[in-house]
């Protein structure tokens, strides 16, 4: 028997001192700038507008949280801050970092009031119905959340581009698509495919730039609308990447129905998000995220590959398979 230690407890119940630490440094734009070159902790601290009380602590904290590394007296990023973080490259996802710092982080401080009364802690919290009209009201806002969207689901985005059997399919539509990375790494990955990326309107011009600077405006369009008011265009294949988890289970069903509606006989439909373990009991981010959804939802829940593989059998799907894609993401996909 070994002895019960209070580390794991000490580590995540004071995690956020480290998360709030990382996010500041990406406010800050810390690793943007040592990605140009390796800086002293003077040049740091005025480049930044650090204070000296703080600034040796700050950077050197970052060191030992493995972000930064320190060599003769100067910092450098890390091969995957240099990588992920730095915003002048495409690879950058610090997009979800910085609404995790502006919004995520004070409205978590809520959490236990989510968890009592069921209801968001977000700009919804005065009864609207729809998170998106209050998160969207505010275009920086909608600008934040959509590159942040990508942050998130860039990695499992390129791994669908990859992994999927594309070569079977002439077109895909991506329903709820944001900036459009999904759809922009599936056709980067497979250039014989037609892509279609379908959202609300205000989301076009942001939608329409993104496939732009990736080469891609012949091949990938935009369709506007919601999808509570038409159906989603149709394609062979119907890919929804974190929308299912925004929803209650009513809109759910709903949202699966529409996509056996928009496929041809054989079509194919993803639903890819933190898929949650059928047990329940080990995609600890899977459930975060759920408890994210009730913060930011007024239904949202995030779900299991045996629940969305039972809806999807309930709309009529004939075969349904999960298939882990990176990290804490897997794809339920659905052929009709
Ligand atoms: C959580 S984001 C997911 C974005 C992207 N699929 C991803 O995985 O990164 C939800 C997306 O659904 C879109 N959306 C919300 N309500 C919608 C509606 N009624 N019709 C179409 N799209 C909608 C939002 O604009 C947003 O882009």
């Amino acid at each position: 028997m070994t002895e019960p230690t209070p580390d794991h407890i000490m580590q995540v119940g004071l995690g956020f001192w480290a998360s709030k630490t990382l996010l500041s440094a990406v406010e800050m734009e810390l690793f943007t700038e040592l990605a140009k070159h390796p800086e002293a902790l003077e040049t740091l601290q005025g480049r930044l507008g650090l204070h000296a009380r703080s600034s040796r602590d700050f950077l050197d904290a970052l060191v030992a949280l493995k972000f930064l590394e320190r060599r003769d007296g100067k910092y450098y990023n890390t091969p995957s801050t240099d990588f992920f973080l730095d915003k002048r490259k495409p690879s950058y996802i610090g997009g979800m970092l910085e609404m995790a710092n502006h919004r995520l982080y004070p409205f978590w401080s809520h959490l236990t009031t989510a968890l009592r009364t069921g209801l968001p802690q977000n700009e919804v919290k005065d009864g609207s119905p729809d998170p998106f009209a209050a998160l969207y009201a505010d275009p920086a806002r909608l600008q934040e959340f959509l590159k942040a969207m990508t942050g998130v689901s860039h990695g499992a985005n390129m791994a669908i581009g990859r992994k999927f059997p594309w070569s079977k399919y002439k077109t895909a539509v991506d329903a709820g698509t944001a900036q459009g990375d999904l759809i922009t790494q599936v056709a980067l990955a497979n250039p014989h495919l037609e892509g279609t990326g379908f959202d609300l309107p205000e989301v076009g011009p942001i939608f329409e730039d993104y496939v732009e600077k990736n080469g891609l405006a012949g091949r990938v369009k935009f369709s506007p609308g919601s999808f509570f008011d038409r159906p989603l265009p149709k394609a062979d294949v119907v890919m929804m990447g974190h929308i299912l988890h925004d929803w209650n289970l009513e809109v759910k069903r709903m949202l699966v129905r529409k996509a056996w509606e928009a496929l041809p006989e054989g079509g194919a439909f993803i639903a890819y998000e933190c898929i949650i373990d059928d047990e329940r009991s080990t995609n600890a981010f899977g459930l975060l995220m759920s408890l994210n959804m009730l913060i930011e939802t007024p239904g949202g829940f995030d779900y299991t590959g045996a629940d969305c593989a039972g809806w999807m059998k309930e709309a009529g799907f004939r075969e349904t398979r999960v298939e882990h894609l990176v990290g804490p993401d897997s794809m339920v996909v659905g052929i009709k």
